[in-house]
């Protein structure tokens, strides 16, 4: 697919960057992140999809049931987003002071479709929490599982903290500067690496 993007003249290809948050419940902190993340990115004539994994139902991971039923068509799809998809976002809630099993259970079926899908992708972290420190904890533990699957994790990461969703479910008490700076980095990691 080839689209022109105003800010880099025209014929230039768009970065895509996939946005993951990593929560299915219907009011969620993190995907109300996600979704401003996307719409950041949009606004600089980019292009974000933002992906509910609600939308990605999988089992718990068993060796049986994958002998049994093969591996789910969700983790089929979200393998084929991933590479379609320069920069990966995910946008994760801290749970125990660690990312949730929905993350590390998505990732294990995907890592059954091709181990080797987020080998040296540019994967950015970020985290919405009510609580003052915006999940830090569990963006550390979700940069290790990262770097361990050998995904380019950079320095920047997002602890959006303090946050509360509007009746809307807008999210509120977010530092723009804070965000700016994130999409900044992720769109321009996402156009250092574009690929169509
Ligand atoms: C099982 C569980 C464990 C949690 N552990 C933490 C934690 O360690 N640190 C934290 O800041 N918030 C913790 N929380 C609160 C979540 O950050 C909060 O519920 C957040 O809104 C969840 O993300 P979501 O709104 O995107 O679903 C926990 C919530 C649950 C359900």
């Amino acid at each position: 697919m080839q689209d022109t993007a105003t800010s880099l003249g025209d014929h230039t290809p768009k970065a895509r960057i996939l946005v993951m948050p990593a929560s299915t419940r219907s009011v969620s902190l993190n995907q109300a992140l996600g979704k401003l993340l996307t719409n950041r990115i949009r606004e600089t004539g980019d292009r974000a999809s933002l992906v509910h994994l609600a939308e990605y139902p999988m089992p718990m991971y068993d060796g049986d049931v994958e002998q049994r039923d093969g591996v789910p068509e969700s983790a089929v799809r979200l393998v084929e987003l991933v590479k379609e998809a320069e920069v990966l976002i995910l946008v994760s809630p801290e749970y125990n002071g660690s990312f949730p099993a929905l993350l590390k259970n998505t990732y294990d079926w995907m890592s059954r479709v091709d181990r080797r899908c987020l080998v040296g992708m540019t994967v950015m972290l970020a985290s919405a929490a009510p609580g003052e420190r915006g999940g830090r904890r569990g963006l550390d533990m979700l940069r290790t599982f990262m770097t361990n699957v050998h995904a380019t994790v950079p320095d920047l990461m997002l602890a959006a903290g303090s946050l509360s969703l509007d009746g809307e479910g807008t999210i509120a008490g977010y530092d723009n500067n804070t965000i700016t700076e994130f999409v900044d980095q992720a769109v321009s990691a996402a156009r250092a690496t574009t690929k169509s």
